[in-house]
């Protein structure tokens, strides 16, 4: 009786209310940010986080973006991991059935990709636009952070790392076309000398009024989650009820 109040406690998920998404959400290692931090459509910089992960950020008016920072191992020479950098934005839509599909701006998604023992130091540069689309998914408070987690579910049926909430409201660039005027040139190359730290790939510079007006946009009202949860009365309630269980679990096995 006390252990299935405990379980629908932490397992109050939610799916298919919008309101539910909002915020920014960060996988694990919690270094990856949509956000100013992770692209700057101004000077054409994806900026490379400290360790991998992804992020996506969804705001209550239907805006969403995207922030993935992966490295595959090559398991003969672990000093070749390849690496890719995404940035994508634009609107989602929550179907009545529960799947999201996230729908880009297609001129403004840009990839990074390195793979430095084959590139010759070349890194490449290019736009990117994928409309991704997720089965389902679920928000709840997990268990062990005590923290708010967002499961996302591929269209396969397949998880995604989970990511927990970071950021309420979200940390996002303005949600608007943020390179309106460029339409198809938009390779580029870096040398991977620079991988290491910012990655300046030293594109054209975008019209001065375009700077201006995203510098007043990146003013932002994103608040830091710290352990909301664990914080709060709630979490509080959650472990004595935890601590309950446990004694009920240890008693009778
Ligand atoms: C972007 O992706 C959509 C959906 O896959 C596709 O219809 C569109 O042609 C793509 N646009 C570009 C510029 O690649
Ligand atoms: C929900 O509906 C869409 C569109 O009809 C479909 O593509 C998708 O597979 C459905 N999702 C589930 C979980 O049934």
């Amino acid at each position: 009786m006390r252990r299935s109040l405990v379980y629908s406690l932490l397992v109050a998920v939610v799916a298919g209310d919008a309101s539910e998404l909002v915020g920014t959400w960060s996988s694990k290692s919690n270094q990856v940010f949509t956000g100013p931090g992770f692209y700057d459509p101004i000077d054409e910089l994806l900026i490379e986080p400290a360790l991998p992960g992804i992020s996506y950020s969804f705001t209550e008016d239907g805006w969403f973006e995207e922030a993935t920072y992966q490295v595959s191992g090559n398991p003969r020479d672990p000093t070749c991991p390849k690496a890719s950098l995404i940035f994508q934005h634009g609107t989602y839509e929550l179907l009545d059935n529960g799947t999201l599909i996230l729908n880009p701006i297609e001129v403004d998604g840009r990839q990074l990709f390195s793979d430095p023992c084959s590139d010759n130091g070349i890194s490449t540069y290019t736009r990117y636009n994928q409309t991704e689309t997720f089965k389902s998914w679920e928000m709840g408070v997990d268990p062990y952070h005590g923290i708010y987690r967002l499961q996302l579910y591929q269209f396969d049926g397949s998880p995604l790392p989970p990511l927990y909430l970071a950021y309420k409201p979200p940390m996002m660039l303005p949600t608007e076309t943020l390179n309106p005027t460029d339409s198809s040139n938009a390779k580029a190359t870096a040398s991977s000398d620079d991988t290491s730290k910012n990655v300046n790939l030293k594109k054209r510079s975008v019209r001065e009024h375009v700077r201006r007006s995203l510098e007043n946009r990146y003013k932002t009202n994103a608040v830091k989650q710290t352990n909301s949860v664990l914080n709060s009365n709630f979490f509080w309630y959650v472990s004595a009820a935890l601590v309950g269980t446990g004694s009920i679990i240890f008693l009778t096995t």
